[in-house]
């Protein structure tokens, strides 16, 4: 789309997603605590369950607490555990077919974002068996009459994928293809640093810089929010510039796990109430075009963009900054604003990531500049970037800042 068309939309999509209601779950935060499971569910009244995870999950055993907390409530399970990291239309066919062969009256999504999407359109066709899969895989797709309660347990602290209410599977022609379900109901997040507590380096560095992202798009964002939604924004932006260093030097600290877990859930609700932005659609495209893992991706465009566009929201970046503490109320705004992106830049520096994109081809700007120009009018940036600005940003990408 022509600059001027994205220019005259780009409110829009922060205008629409105001419309679409969003899980309130309660929560559960600890170590060890999806063992609760089985008294959630027994208190909810919930009288058969289908755990969606996935073979790695299921190797390392990472589900045993959870059934044997539903064997020790009483409550009848089945297990699903064929879901993939490309997760495809037919996969889910085969998770909607096992959810209802087994009745079940409740999903407990175990995993990553994976597992969490699919088990969301899981969660909302098993409620209508004869409605084709299709109709859950549109842009938008209203469940009536809601769909089966989640519980939800990620395994990563990073897409807050746990609470949001889009999905991407792997359409039959081998696309991705984003949903948004109106009318998830998402009854219980376990925040579970169990799960976490091993990863290796670089996923806890790419999983906390993409919730990181997700705080932070939300806040430059040009969309109306809530004082609440801004707090947990902030706090999302806090919990990983204190945690991940903390993590760095001691992986096994069970308390900076748990913040992000936290901070990723809080980045979660940014992507439902905020939108994300221009890091996100230059990330979503650098990644597909040359198969990045998207944490990774983000982590390449998250400064320089974030710097592009950091004029046209000083306030809030400084507001930002003094909740962080890394500047005082009293100083000038801008010079607030450029304390945060300065601890953006040293929290990168410190991960040790390479400099600099080196996949990456001149050759291929165009082609990138489409694919950012169309994926960025999903959200609300606070400006629209022309051309010839995502070509001089994917350069500064490509070279390293
Ligand atoms: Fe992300």
């Amino acid at each position: 789309m022509l600059y001027l068309g994205r220019k005259a939309i780009r409110r829009v999509p922060g205008t629409v997603i105001k419309a679409a209601p969003i899980p309130k779950p309660e929560m559960t935060e600890g170590f060890g605590t999806r063992d609760q499971v089985g008294r959630i569910c027994r208190e909810a009244g919930f009288s058969s369950v289908l755990l969606v995870t996935d073979s790695t999950l299921l190797a390392l055993g990472f589900h045993e607490k959870v059934t044997a907390s539903l064997e020790a409530c009483g409550i009848p399970f089945t297990v699903f555990s064929d879901i993939s990291s490309e997760p495809t239309v037919s996969i889910v066919k085969a998770g909607r077919k096992a959810a209802i062969a087994c009745g079940a009256d409740c999903i407990v999504a175990l995993g990553g974002g994976s597992v969490m999407d699919s088990s969301k359109i899981i969660a909302a066709s098993a409620t209508h068996p004869h409605m084709p899969l299709q109709h859950y895989l549109h842009k938008f797709a209203i469940a009536e009459g809601g769909t089966l309660p989640m519980i939800n347990i990620p395994s990563t602290a990073g897409t807050g994928a746990e609470c949001t209410v889009g999905a991407v599977v792997m359409n039959g022609h081998g696309v991705k293809s984003a949903t948004v379900i109106i009318g998830l109901d998402v009854a219980h997040v376990i925040l579970d640093s169990e799960l976490i507590v091993d990863a290796p380096r670089s996923v806890t560095v790419f999983c906390a810089v993409d919730a990181l992202s997700h705080g932070l798009e939300g806040l430059m964002a040009d969309v109306a929010s809530t004082e609440e939604d801004i707090r947990r924004s902030r706090e999302c932006v806090r919990l990983i510039l204190e945690n991940l260093p903390i993590l760095l030097s001691d992986p096994h600290n069970i308390e900076a796990r748990q913040a992000t877990l936290r901070a990723a859930n809080y980045g979660g609700n940014a992507i439902n109430t905020q939108l994300a932005g221009y890091v996100h659609a230059f990330a979503h495209s650098i990644g597909a075009l040359y198969h990045i893992p998207h944490g990774k991706a983000i982590a390449h465009c998250l400064v320089p963009i974030v710097a592009a566009q950091e004029h046209m929201r000083y306030e809030e970046m400084a507001a930002l900054a003094v909740y962080c503490h890394l500047a005082d109320e009293q100083e000038p705004i801008q010079a607030a604003a450029d304390k945060l992106l300065m601890a953006l830049r040293e929290l990168l520096y410190s991960c040790g990531l390479e400099k600099g994109c080196a996949q990456m081809q001149e050759s291929d700007y165009d082609r990138l500049t489409a694919m950012i120009d169309a994926d960025s009018i999903n959200y609300s940036p606070s400006r629209t970037l022309s051309d010839s600005e995502i070509r001089m940003l994917l350069d500064q990408i490509r070279r390293g800042y």
